[in-house]
């Protein structure tokens, strides 16, 4: 069955084993099947949900653009562009925005966990983030959206707004509810230094995650300090739910090596941490090291990055804005 692909990424810089590993590992196997159309877009709008410095957001949206490219995305291929580009994101999240529940905003975990203690302080598109969201995929009709985990909340909103839309304007189909992707052992990959913690952007030290732009040298350290247990690894997956950090190892070794997890935990099952490390710290350099440097060279040349977007950005206009005049004659504009 043909497939249509949207997803996003923030560019709020330090991209990580995470967003490659659960979200960009996964938009390249889709644009790799001729079967599907994907779109990837770098959400430079949602971005500024929270407090951006304008010179590091620039130049995040094109390091954000590299990554997907040095991963192995072919902007000849799938449609990569930037958000603000397309003008019809805002507007058609405005008019989402009225079919949106404060009920149903008010249950997202992840303005929780963002805002904070102090919500009041937090910025009202920080808390419509995810309406913004519905607007990116339902303007392509998108049918599937590779997302981790962590997103799982947000794209089952997406389907709710795309479902009263059709419900409250009597327009069945109109808008599709999407599909989320989400790889079953390697949607939630943990903090090297915590294996019940999402590794995320946000945490202060920086052992705690693998950026794609990291050294060798800094994959080496990093991997050598992530946190164990003091026993040797398990011979079956049941006992992996009681050892987090041994999980998120064995499940980040099996992504990168593209094998099951359970073919990973036969292959080192009771060996000690230290030999699996060095195994582990070979293959994330072999993985990953390309891709930094692939990002560094694609870097120096910023007007090419700036034309996959612009370029990309017209392809993804046509279309949204398609649906954009569609759905205002719905509404009865
Ligand atoms: P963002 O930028 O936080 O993350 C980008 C992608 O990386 C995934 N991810 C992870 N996966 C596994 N383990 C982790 N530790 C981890 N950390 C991040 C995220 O699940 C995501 O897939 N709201 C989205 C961006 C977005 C979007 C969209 C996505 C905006 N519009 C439309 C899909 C469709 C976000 O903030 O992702």
């Amino acid at each position: 069955m043909s497939k249509k692909i949207f997803s996003g990424v923030q560019p709020t810089g330090n991209l990580h084993l995470g967003n490659y590993i659960g979200a960009i590992k996964n938009f390249v196997s889709l644009q790799n099947d001729p079967n599907n159309f994907c779109i990837y877009c770098v959400v430079d709008l949602h971005a500024i949900t929270v407090k951006q410095n304008p010179f590091e957001l620039k130049k995040n949206i094109r390091e954000t653009a590299a990554a997907f490219i040095a991963s192995g995305l072919d902007y000849k291929k799938s449609i990569i562009f930037n958000q603000s580009l397309v003008p019809a994101h805002a507007e058609g999240s405005w008019m989402l925005s009225c079919i949106a529940r404060m009920g149903w905003l008010n249950r997202m975990t992840q303005f929780k966990e963002k805002a904070g203690k102090d919500k009041e302080k937090a910025s009202v598109g920080l808390y419509i983030y995810p309406v913004l969201m519905a607007a990116d995929i339902l303007l392509y009709d998108a049918t599937h959206v590779p997302v981790g985990e962590d997103q799982k909340q947000h794209l089952e909103l997406s389907r709710d707004i795309a479902n009263k839309f059709n419900l409250d304007f009597d327009s069945p189909n109109f808008l599709t509810p999407p599909e989320p992707l989400i790889q079953k052992n390697f949607a939630r990959i943990m903090s090297l230094k915590d294996g019940t913690k999402k590794m995320s952007k946000s945490d202060p030290s920086e052992l705690s995650r693998i950026n794609l732009n990291d050294t060798s040298d800094q994959v080496l350290n990093k991997i050598k300090k992530a946190k164990t247990d003091n026993d040797p690894l398990p011979d079956n997956q049941n006992e992996l739910s009681k050892r987090p950090e041994a999980e998120n190892l064995l499940g980040i070794y099996s992504s990168l090596s593209d094998q099951p997890l359970n073919t990973t935990i036969k292959e080192f099952s009771g060996q000690n941490f230290s030999s699996f490390k060095e195994k582990l710290a070979d293959l994330a350099v072999h993985k990953i090291l390309p891709i930094s440097k692939e990002i560094n060279k694609l870097l120096k040349d910023e007007n090419f990055l700036d034309n996959v977007l612009i370029e990309g950005a017209e392809k993804a206009n046509q279309i949204a804005s398609e649906k954009i005049k569609q759905l205002k004659k719905i509404v009865g504009f």
